[in-house]
């Protein structure tokens, strides 16, 4: 198993399956939710009216269309209010649902956001923590078929966030 950094647009991978940091209507919007639904083209929102939404916290899959991705999992991250509105919990159930999600597809490689650290507020130091314990708690009980997670950082400080949450410090 690789836990590794990307560091870049994460529309440009060719993994088995991108998450998108989406919202509870699932019918796109800003950030790396607008930049999957223009790379994957119409047809991932036409899957997607169909999903009926996914509450904050969980996820749902569909396929990638003109990505390179094969799958494209669709999760919510919670809107930060401070932490004390179970925040990390919620937080956590997104990558968790991820992951299970990408077992029930047999999937091998899957790539993050840094998801609810933009528009939806969350400290990106408290957000990495989370996204790099949950994923390691979670494969090291059940991996399924992964063999590769990517987390995919836009910008510096992310990338020195995920580098810092992984004990990659200076590498
Ligand atoms: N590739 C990788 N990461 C990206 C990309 C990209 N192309 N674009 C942005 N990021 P955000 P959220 C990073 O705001 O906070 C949407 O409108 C970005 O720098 O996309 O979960 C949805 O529809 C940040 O680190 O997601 C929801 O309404 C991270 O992706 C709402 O925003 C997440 O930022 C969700 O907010």
């Amino acid at each position: 198993m690789v836990l590794e950094i990307y560091p870049g647009d994460i529309t440009a991978l060719a993994v088995d399956a991108i998450v998108n940091a989406a919202n509870e209507r699932l019918l796109g919007g800003g950030g790396v939710d607008g930049a999957i639904h223009r790379a994957a083209g119409p047809e991932l929102l036409e899957e997607c009216r169909t999903l009926g939404g996914c509450p904050t916290g969980q996820a749902k899959a569909t396929k990638g269309y003109r990505l390179p991705a094969k799958h494209v999992i669709h999760t919510v991250g919670p809107v930060w209010r401070g932490g004390g509105e179970g925040e990390p919990a919620l937080l956590a159930g997104c990558y968790r649902n991820s992951l299970a999600l990408a077992r029930d597809l047999a999937l091998r490689s899957i790539a993050f956001p840094a998801i609810s650290t933009g528009v939806y507020g969350y400290p990106l130091a408290a957000a990495t923590e989370v996204a790099v314990t949950t994923v390691r708690e979670e494969l090291a009980t059940n991996p399924g078929d992964l063999q590769r997670v990517l987390f995919c950082v836009f910008g510096e400080d992310a990338k020195a966030a995920y580098e810092a949450a992984l004990g990659m410090e200076g590498r």
